[in-house]
């Protein structure tokens, strides 16, 4: 049994804040201590743990002394203010943001792929983004067997990415719609309710959106495999927490669909969900509170002999963001890598 540790959660309140409370009370993660730390928008508010009402804290300088791990969720440039901080206090920052993945020197971990290279942290180890995370731990088991060449994309992602307030939007603007009043848009840049939109993040130089260019620098950066080509286009669609994603791979010879099925099944993170009679396949509502990601509709791409189509849904708060955070922190201690 590893020794206690003290942890804060920076962005306690959040969408996947909350989550990561919860996750650490239902996996008995081994806590000396508890900080919950937040803007000063949460003052003077509580939140439950264990029976126990917790106090949430306005972050400031001296928030992070006497913590062995903060696990930060309140946005990249939250981060990067306390990141200096954080590790100045001898405290590992297991990092949510975007801000630190694409440093060459901070790890960006999926425990089911790279738990190695978690050990070579130098007090930052970042969570990938969520839609990457999600495609990484269906694929990896396939490109295992046989080294993935190609990806092609889509994906079909929910509100709860932007945020909780995001969620309650989308909420508003359906009750809206349904009493024939205009949807307003406040968090996301468009109504979000019976529609959709390519992802809000910032376009590029090369015409790609953020999320997207996510997807194709952090898949090689997990992977260890700069080879890959990937192309991505990321779509936010009106579903409350789970996202969804159409992926093509193509490999270097045909790969069996009974390997793959086969590889999938087994592998640890990842759920075989398909009922080809019945035309059931992974959906966001099952997929909602579980941990594992659901995989299905593996079949053969007509259109290559070297291709294999998939679809998976995964919780996109779970997985996608709090789950895989909290496995990161389970590894550290497992490990004695604090
Ligand atoms: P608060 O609730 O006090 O605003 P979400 O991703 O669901 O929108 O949640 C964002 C989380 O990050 C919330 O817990 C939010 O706290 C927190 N947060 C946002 N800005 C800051 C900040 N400047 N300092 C500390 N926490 C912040």
């Amino acid at each position: 049994m590893p020794s206690p540790i003290r942890v804060a959660i920076l962005g306690a309140t959040g969408a996947v804040g909350t989550e990561l409370l919860e996750l650490l009370a239902s996996r008995n993660f081994p806590l000396a201590d508890l900080k919950l730390l937040a803007s000063p928008r949460s003052a003077g508010k509580t939140l439950e743990f264990q029976g126990e009402k917790l106090p949430i804290q306005v972050v400031d300088g001296s928030a992070f002394k006497d913590c062995d791990l903060v696990l930060a969720s309140a946005g990249g440039s939250t981060s990067k203010r306390w990141a200096e901080e954080i590790t100045k206090a001898g405290a590992v920052m297991v990092d949510n943001s975007s801000a630190f993945r694409m440093v060459p020197e901070v790890p960006l971990v999926v425990p089911e792929i790279n738990p190695e290279a978690a050990q070579n942290h130098q007090g930052i180890i970042a969570n990938p983004n969520c839609t990457t995370i999600l495609m990484g731990v269906a694929i990896y088991p396939l490109h295992q067997i046989q080294p993935i060449q190609r990806i092609v994309v889509a994906t079909y992602q929910s509100a709860s990415g932007a945020g909780a307030m995001a969620m309650e939007e989308v909420k508003h603007q359906s009750r809206d719609i349904l009493a024939g009043k205009t949807p307003q848009a406040e968090i996301l840049p468009y109504p979000l309710a019976f529609n959709l939109f390519p992802h809000n993040s910032p376009i590029t130089d090369n015409h790609y959106c953020e999320e997207e260019m996510k997807m194709v620098q952090e898949t090689r950066k997990i992977f260890a495999a700069e080879e890959i080509r990937i192309t991505a286009t990321c779509v936010r669609v009106p579903v409350l927490r789970a996202h969804s994603e159409a992926v093509n791979l193509e490999f270097a010879t045909p790969f069996p669909v009974d390997l793959a099925k086969t590889a999938i099944a087994k592998a640890p993170g990842v759920k075989l969900v398909e009922d080809w009679q019945k035309n059931y396949f992974p959906m966001p509502i099952d997929a909602t509170g579980q941990d594992d990601v659901l995989v299905g509709r593996i079949r053969q791409d007509i259109s290559h002999p070297n291709g294999l189509d998939l679809w998976l849904c995964g919780d996109q708060i779970r997985k996608g963001a709090a789950l895989n955070a909290v496995q990161i922190a389970e590894l550290l201690v497992e490990r004695g890598w604090l």
